[in-house]
């Protein structure tokens, strides 16, 4: 079977920081601890009015090909992923392949397109079509653009507001990738869900705690799934757990019941059980209840022990560093746990070819994807090349006030304004609106 996977990845984040323990936390009467050690943030980046799902998709693939010295006849496909379209038939990937038709010679009139929409798995589900159209043979040796991109925001005193963030991940999928090659094999877990959705609305509405919990039941179907094809899953054997980030406290949350999972009639369970006993097994109560207040109070205590702590801090902590400080980039998340994994890895030195990540996608509605990649060769001069370092550090940090006028200037139901707090430079930008309606780009130099 042909090597099928991630040959490149860019980042674009949305060019405003707010800050969540210095600027929001104290406007919202909360305690900064809540933001920085409860949901694991410090900050959110915003998009500044400039700039949208377009502009951001197209900024992060005009980088990628201009990295990779790609032309437009390179690419068969691109797909965009994202949650906040504002268009029900043309599709964003036209107006990113307008956009970089501004700055690249020839066209992409020969490369399929779409639009994938399932909440925040949609990312992952596109690069499943490009690894689908590889391996069928029908690329004729072209490689497929992945762009998950969105504007996360939530209506202003909801309690998601909080997780809010703004950027977009453009992925190379081809043959023989540099980055990480893709298993074949897939688990899934999904259900009719209503915890967060937008019926015909810019804002979501949420049922927040319900969520989480439909996060983690469909998260451990996934990894039952994952399992009944590809064998048990030893956590000593995955380097690297990226999981669909809404906010590093969601992942700790995770990461313990997976753990907990791998571990149940291992040698790591005995070890394990003269500290904090075996795991409650269901056939031994009589009572429902009991047993998950038993299954409840072992998850929290096997959290406090070295050994798992240990793991953590070594498989899943990694992937959280980026996130902390942009938010929830719904379609981009999964994929931004990935890339700050692998940063945090080059950074320390670490030789990871032929390591082994499993990866966790979710998307409300609801879906889990769990699969695995093996990271390649050419891995650590892709992920040095990445500049979200800079662009982090160079973002115009909001005050209370500029927050809410960025905020209207995205809501759809509020008068547009036009200040902008930063300057465009080498760049896509929001340009107006055209006589359909549509919307307008232009690259300023
Ligand atoms: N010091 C330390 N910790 C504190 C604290 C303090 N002073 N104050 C609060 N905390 C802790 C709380 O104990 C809580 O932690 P636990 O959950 O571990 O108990 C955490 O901080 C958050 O506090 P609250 O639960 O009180 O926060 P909230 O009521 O504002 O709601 C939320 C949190 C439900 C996640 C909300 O932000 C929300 O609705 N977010 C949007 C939905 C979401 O992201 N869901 C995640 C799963 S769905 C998904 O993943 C798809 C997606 O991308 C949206």
């Amino acid at each position: 079977m042909t090597s099928v996977g991630i040959d490149a990845i860019a980042i674009h984040a949305g060019k405003l920081k707010l800050d969540l323990a210095e600027t929001f936390a104290p406007a919202m009467g909360d305690e900064p601890e809540k933001y920085t050690k409860g949901l694991g943030l410090h900050a959110s980046s915003f998009p500044d009015t400039y700039e949208d799902i377009v502009t951001m998709g197209a900024n992060a693939a005009h980088k990628l090909m201009e990295r990779k010295g790609l032309e437009p006849e390179d690419i068969g496909r691109i797909d965009v992923a994202t949650e906040s379209a504002f268009d029900h038939s043309k599709p964003v990937s036209t107006y990113i392949a307008g956009c970089l038709e501004q700055v690249f010679e020839g066209d992409f009139h020969h490369a399929n397109k779409g639009e994938r929409k399932f909440a925040c798995v949609a990312g992952t589900q596109s690069i499943d079509d490009a690894y689908n159209w590889i391996q069928a043979g029908r690329n004729r040796g072209r490689s497929a653009l992945v762009i998950a991109t969105d504007t996360a925001l939530y209506a202003r005193d909801d309690p998601g507001e909080s997780t809010q963030g703004a950027g977009a991940v453009a992925m190379l999928i081809s043959e023989d990738p540099s980055l990480v090659e893709l298993s074949t094999e897939q688990g899934y877990g999904s259900a009719d869900e209503t915890d967060f959705l937008k019926p015909q609305q810019q804002f979501p509405s949420v049922d927040g705690k319900r969520s989480v919990q439909v996060y983690l039941a469909r998260m451990r179907e996934a990894l039952v799934d994952y399992q009944s094809v590809a064998g048990e899953v030893h956590p000593y054997d995955i380097r690297l757990v990226p999981f669909h980030t809404p906010f590093p406290g969601m992942v700790r949350k995770a990461a313990v019941l997976g753990y907990r999972h791998m571990i149940r009639n291992t040698e790591i369970e005995d070890a394990l059980a003269e500290e904090i006993g075996p795991q409650p097994r269901e056939e031994a109560f009589d009572d429902d209840d009991e047993y998950l207040d038993a299954v409840r109070e072992y998850t929290d205590a096997l959290q406090e022990t070295d050994r798992y702590r240990e793991w953590y801090d070594r498989v899943v902590d990694p992937t959280l560093t980026i996130s902390r400080h942009v938010g929830n980039w719904y379609t981009g998340s999964v994929h931004v746990a990935r890339a700050s994994g692998l940063m945090e890895l080059a950074d320390a030195g670490e030789d990871a070819t032929g390591a082994t990540m499993l990866v966790g996608s979710y998307g409300s509605g609801a879906q889990a994807e769990i699969h695995a990649e093996t990271v390649q060769p050419g891995w650590k001069d892709e992920i040095e090349a990445l500049d979200i370092d800079e662009q982090l550090e160079s973002r115009y940090d909001l005050t209370f006030e500029e927050y809410e006028t960025v905020h209207d200037a995205h809501n759809h139901d509020e008068e547009r304004s036009f200040q902008e707090f930063t300057v465009p430079d080498g760049e896509f930008v929001f340009d107006g609106w055209g006589r359909m309606g549509e919307r307008k780009y232009d690259y300023v130099e």
